[in-house]
């Protein structure tokens, strides 16, 4: 039998994420991890994030995964340090997402995302590398993934801290690419395009699961038969993950359920 996939994210953003999966890679079983009680990462310091990361990851290894997608960006920004730790491949959400921009053959964009992720210029830096000329600015959200992970996204509070952003965002010249570079903002993206619909949103899920096909099939373990299963996990509430699969019209989840799962220590 073919080994499950292990989808982590600092909450319910990755169901963003896992969306996309369901489509492309339809016969995978997904275990997907969302550490909502710790939620936001994006305001906490790099050595909290790891620890924390670090511990799903330790559990997924215990699950026996046979890999994981970061379907997170601010922990994706650190990718490169959980890599040599595990077996299994470590898929992040950042590089796709590069590719992407890069084949679309943009020149300017604005990179939405965490206070940490916008901090360590994660983006900027690989752009640039495929890029000199891209003319990229930054805007970020100590606010948002917050108040999505709490599950009310018609309340006042996501209008507002939206409409904030895209004034802010107005105000930084003639932009029209914003990347959604936080696996949370998707969830919203109706509030995006009702508050502004003339601005083209860019939602990483996609092309990370693309990237995990890939990835998949190189190592020859791709599963090519069989319903694909779904089980949801999470530190926090179930309720807020039922009504985020029901928001993003994804295929039902076979069990929601809260977890304990242990810290991670040196
Ligand atoms: N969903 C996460 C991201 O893509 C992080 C949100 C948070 O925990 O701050 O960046």
């Amino acid at each position: 039998m073919e080994k499950p996939i292990g989808v982590l994210d600092s909450g319910v953003g990755g169901l963003t994420v896992v969306k996309s999966i369901q489509k492309i890679l339809p016969h995978e079983d997904i275990i997907y991890f969302g550490d909502s009680k710790n939620v936001p990462y994006g305001n906490r310091d790099e050595e909290e994030i790891y620890r924390l990361t670090m511990a799903m990851l330790k559990y997924f290894e215990k699950r026996d995964v046979k890999m994981v997608a970061i379907a997170c960006n601010t922990i994706s920004t650190m990718a490169d340090r959980f890599r040599d730790k595990f077996d299994f491949p470590i898929v992040d959400i950042i590089s796709p997402t590069v590719d992407h921009i890069e084949n679309m053959g943009i020149n300017k964009m604005v990179i939405l995302g965490t206070d940490f992720t916008i901090r360590t210029k994660a983006y900027e830096r690989l752009l640039r590398e495929r890029r000199k000329d891209y003319e990229i600015s930054s805007e970020k959200s100590p606010r948002l993934a917050e108040l999505v992970d709490k599950g009310d996204y018609r309340s006042r509070e996501i209008y507002d801290t939206i409409s904030g952003h895209l004034q802010s965002i107005s105000q930084m010249g003639n932009f029209y690419n914003i990347v959604l570079a936080c696996t949370h903002y998707p969830i919203v993206e109706d509030v995006f395009l009702e508050l502004d619909p003339t601005l083209n949103y860019i939602n990483p899920g996609f092309q990370q699961a693309k990237a995990m096909r890939m990835v998949l099939h190189a190592q020859g373990t791709l599963k090519k038969e069989g319903k694909g299963t779904l089980q949801i996990l999470t530190s926090g509430f179930p309720e807020i993950y039922k009504a985020v699969v029901e928001k993003l019209e994804m295929l039902e989840a076979e069990d929601i359920k809260t977890i304990e799962i242990p810290p991670y220590k040196e």
